[in-house]
């Protein structure tokens, strides 16, 4: 495994980060907890040594998995969290006021609530869920972030940025506030290419690429046959006709890369780490098995610009969290 430092902080994070919204288990389901603990644990033996959560994934159980696994580890693991939006709104309207979704009061209670779930004193990496830059020029965020920095509550802050909308964050990040910002980045969206990263790399920021295999779609494993749940998120991300165009997607994909060394996934992988403005990148694993060929990754290194060209053909624009 190998470590890349996270913009301005001293921290030194796996290229391979754990996102553990699928442990969460009620937007995930088919896993168990002792599967998800037994994962977590296989990852740190590999060197992981980030994890993404949040407060609202299984309405704190993620937290709690995560914090039982890192304090029977007794390891030094860097966990990330997340302030889900106060009126459950996602992704942020730039028409609703920060005072509905991000109050000062609310920041700190579900910080507090996170710290009790991960049973931790710290949180290295605090992040905003949802975000707007119609809320940056206000005022009570800043305060907030500045006095959970000073109270020792949090190390750094962040912001999740919206599904598809990686330039909704832009001005926060120039307010020199902002240590990190987590976006979805992977073969089928690239646009964070066009302005975030640059914009991170010259402020140095650190990015966490986020799904990175495309809730599934870009594992390969995704066939018009492929059932979900009712109530589970992907049952709603696949809908109707969207597996058919992911196997589209992926047929001319697996064309294209024809000849060269790797699974389909594992080139997905290498390809958010091949970008110099990511630090890491945090593929969901719920399995020992899937943490296996995730962390293997790190070793194989950036991809070749000749491949990364054929990536770049097959970006994709369309939004399946609609
Ligand atoms: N708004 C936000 O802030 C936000 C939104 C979405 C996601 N996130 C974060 O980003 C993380 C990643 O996104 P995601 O979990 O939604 O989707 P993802 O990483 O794109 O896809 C997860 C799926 O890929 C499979 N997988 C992982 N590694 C694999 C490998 N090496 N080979 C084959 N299959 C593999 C997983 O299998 P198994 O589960 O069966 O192991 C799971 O089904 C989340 O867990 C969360 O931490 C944040």
């Amino acid at each position: 495994m190998k470590y890349r430092k996270l913009g301005k902080t001293n921290l030194e994070l796996s290229e391979i980060g754990y996102g553990a919204w699928g442990i969460g288990g009620n937007q995930w389901l088919g896993n168990n907890d002792d599967e998800s603990l037994k994962a977590l644990r296989h990852s740190f033996d590999l060197g992981l040594n980030f994890i993404d959560t949040a407060l609202a994934y299984g309405d704190g159980h993620s937290e709690r998995l995560v914090g039982k696994a890192v304090r029977d580890s007794g390891k030094e693991i860097y966990i990330a969290t997340k302030i889900p939006p106060k009126d459950q709104v996602w992704p942020a309207s730039p028409k609703t006021p920060i005072d509905k979704v991000f109050p000062y009061k609310y920041i700190i209670r579900c910080t507090d609530e996170s710290l009790r779930n991960l049973n931790r004193e710290q949180i290295d990496l605090q992040q905003f869920h949802v975000w707007t830059d119609a809320w940056t020029q206000t005022e009570e965020w800043k305060r907030a972030i500045e006095d959970l920095k000073k109270s020792g509550k949090i190390r750094f802050m962040g912001i999740s940025v919206s599904e598809h909308g990686p330039d909704t964050a832009l001005e926060a990040l120039r307010t020199n506030l902002i240590d990190a910002v987590q976006v979805i980045y992977n073969i089928f969206d690239q646009s964070p290419e066009t302005n975030l990263f640059p914009l991170c790399q010259k402020l140095n920021i650190g990015v966490l690429a986020r799904v990175p295999l495309d809730e599934g779609g870009l594992t390969g494993t995704i066939t018009p046959d492929t059932q979900f749940e009712r109530s589970e998120f992907r049952a709603h991300y696949f809908r109707g006709d969207r597996k058919q165009q992911v196997v589209e997607h992926v047929e001319a994909l697996r064309k294209d890369l024809a000849g060269i060394p790797g699974t389909l996934p594992e080139i997905a992988l290498r390809f958010c780490l091949s970008h110099p403005a990511v630090t890491t990148v945090i593929p969901g694993m719920r399995r020992v098995k899937t943490v296996d060929s995730s962390c293997r990754v790190s070793d194989e290194g950036r991809l070749p610009s000749d491949v990364l060209a054929i990536l770049k053909r097959h970006a994709w624009d369309r939004n399946f969290y609609e």
